[in-house]
């Protein structure tokens, strides 16, 4: 299989339209590489058809992106969309709000969600709804625990991740809003797993990262009061839901001692310092063997 990450970025991108963070500045300048929002595409090699994970903001720059770089080999002409399905792994607005951008395909969407998702998509922040008047939808329920053919050589499995709702929700029930997905080559065996928002890493999770060839991790934040320590945000990144890169409990230090050959954080948020090229966070990061998520960085598995 061929994995493509889109945008490496987290909702906002990099730079993000209001932000003059360091970062984001940085980038002005030209001593960074712009990044688009969080999203990624999978290649079924043996028929050839990709599967988009996440609908972001930017997902009309990703596919030119992917055109332009020869990713589809053939069109058929006429207005339909090049994926064969979209998979969303939770409800938030910058995993989903490029589903309205692809209203003008001939086909409907193939759309994989849980069943919360889509109740959030159709009557909280309603796209799905709206998408019906336009190309419509083809949903299809993902729920974790149980395992999806997506092609004759690609399955998915789903796993709870994230009991953090989208602000737009007022709901106080405890429920699953993200998930991951452990996506499988069955011609090769070859396991990605894709985990963008992840509040914590448990014993399952662990073994899940161990069991797979490449994982696409939660990168969001450097420190859980990155947001409140720059006066541009009240709420910790552990409070939204993304478990924070540095400290004892952090991620780099919980993912030392997984194996997996590839470990590359994505959905990175523009305050982030692993994004400053020679900053000494990021160089910290490739020291400790995990790769840092860029748009267009491609995998085969
Ligand atoms: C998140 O990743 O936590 C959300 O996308 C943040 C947001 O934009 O609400
Ligand atoms: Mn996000
Ligand atoms: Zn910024």
């Amino acid at each position: 299989m061929l994995i493509r990450i889109l945008g490496a970025a987290a909702g906002g991108g990099y730079p993000q339209w209001n932000c003059h963070c360091n970062g984001c500045e940085t980038v002005r300048s030209g001593a960074a590489t712009p990044l688009t929002q969080s999203s990624i595409a999978v290649q079924s090699e043996e028929d050839g058809s990709w599967f988009l994970i996440n609908a972001s903001p930017d997902v009309r720059q990703q596919i030119e992106a992917m055109r332009a770089e020869g990713c589809f080999n053939s069109h058929s002409g006429n207005r339909s969309l090049p994926f064969a399905g979209i998979l969303l792994t939770d409800a938030e607005i910058d995993h989903t709000t490029g589903l309205i951008l692809l209203r003008e395909s001939t086909a409907p969407l193939n759309i994989y969600s849980t069943t919360t998702v889509k109740q959030a998509l159709t009557s909280g922040y309603g796209i799905l709804s709206t998408l019906q008047n336009y190309c419509g939808v083809k949903w299809a329920p993902i729920t974790p625990g149980e395992i999806i053919q997506l092609t004759d050589e690609l399955q998915v499995e789903a796993f709870a991740l994230s009991t953090k709702a989208p602000k737009y929700i007022q709901s106080t029930e405890v429920e699953v809003w993200g998930i991951g997905l452990t996506i499988r080559d069955t011609t090769t065996n070859a396991t990605l797993t894709y985990a963008p928002g992840m509040g914590s890493i448990n014993t399952d999770l662990r073994q899940r990262f161990q069991n797979s060839d490449c994982i696409l991790v939660d990168g969001t934040f450097w420190t859980n009061d990155e947001l409140p320590s720059l006066g541009i945000g009240a709420r910790t990144a552990k409070a939204m839901g993304h478990l924070p890169l540095s400290g004892d409990d952090g991620s780099l230090a919980q993912l030392a001692n997984i194996t997996t050959p590839r470990k590359i954080f994505v959905h990175i948020n523009n305050t982030n310092p692993i994004l400053i090229p020679n900053s000494p966070e990021r160089q910290y990061v490739k020291n400790n063997g995990i790769e840092i998520g860029y748009d267009g960085l491609t995998i085969k598995l």
